[in-house]
């Protein structure tokens, strides 16, 4: 199966959202990554649920929404309603992460946890046939354009040994510092999914880019 390609809208230019929206309509891309921030979880405040809804009017791809906010269990039912196809929550944002995973999959939609920099992948020795996507999270949340952390990669390989080890079909989402180079290592690391913000939307031809992410084997 090819890498599922991911990019993420908060690079994306707000005054012509639409265009970009259409652009990655267009592209060879597999999903939109809507990043979520509050202020509270991550040092950077981003958009909600009135853009979320709009962005799905026009979308034609699941969204796939990257939860940086506290309590996020409070917010669960509205962020289906605004069209959510892929809820993630950070493990560091939920004192009862079973409980949160299992109430978005009571409204249909895949639960995805994301792991801070820090946070280590044997927190989820005894969670991970519950999940559906774990999000990698390559930079310390909150901006986009930051540097790749190498150690990365080396999460990546075992949370890849965890799944296998438990049978389950979790997929492996990696998310800051994407671009050719870094996805190339880690699809032999073995990740699923990559997103990319700024490496996709800085380029000069950024269906060109998510094209050739696409091709990363
Ligand atoms: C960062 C966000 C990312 C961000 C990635 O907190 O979760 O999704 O958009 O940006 P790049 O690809 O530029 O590192
Ligand atoms: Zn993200």
């Amino acid at each position: 199966m090819s890498v599922i390609i991911s990019p993420s809208l908060l690079s994306a230019d707000f005054l012509n959202l639409g265009q970009d929206i259409d652009m990655v309509n267009k592209s060879k891309a597999d999903w939109f990554h809507l990043d979520v921030m509050d202020g509270v979880f991550v040092p950077n405040i981003s958009y909600g649920l009135p853009v979320i809804s709009q962005i799905n009017k026009k979308a034609t791809k699941p969204l796939d929404v990257h939860l940086m906010i506290v309590q996020p269990e409070r917010y669960i039912e509205q962020f289906f309603k605004a069209g959510a196809d892929i809820l993630t929550v950070h493990l560091e944002a939920c004192t009862h992460l079973h409980r949160t995973l299992q109430c978005i999959k009571s409204f249909g939609m895949k639960a995805g946890v994301a792991l801070n920099p820090h946070t280590a992948i044997h927190n989820l020795d005894d969670i991970i046939t519950d999940i559906d996507l774990v999000l990698i999270m390559s930079v310390n949340p909150g901006f986009g354009g930051q540097s790749f952390i190498e150690t990365s990669l080396n999460k990546v390989k075992k949370l890849k040994k965890l799944i296998r080890e438990s049978g389950s079909e979790t997929l492996i989402e990696v998310d800051g510092g994407v671009n050719t180079e870094t996805g190339q290592a880690l699809v032999e690391a073995g990740a699923d999914a990559l997103v990319a913000g700024s490496f996709v939307f800085n380029s000069p031809d950024p269906q060109e880019t998510i094209r050739a992410l696409k091709e990363l084997k």
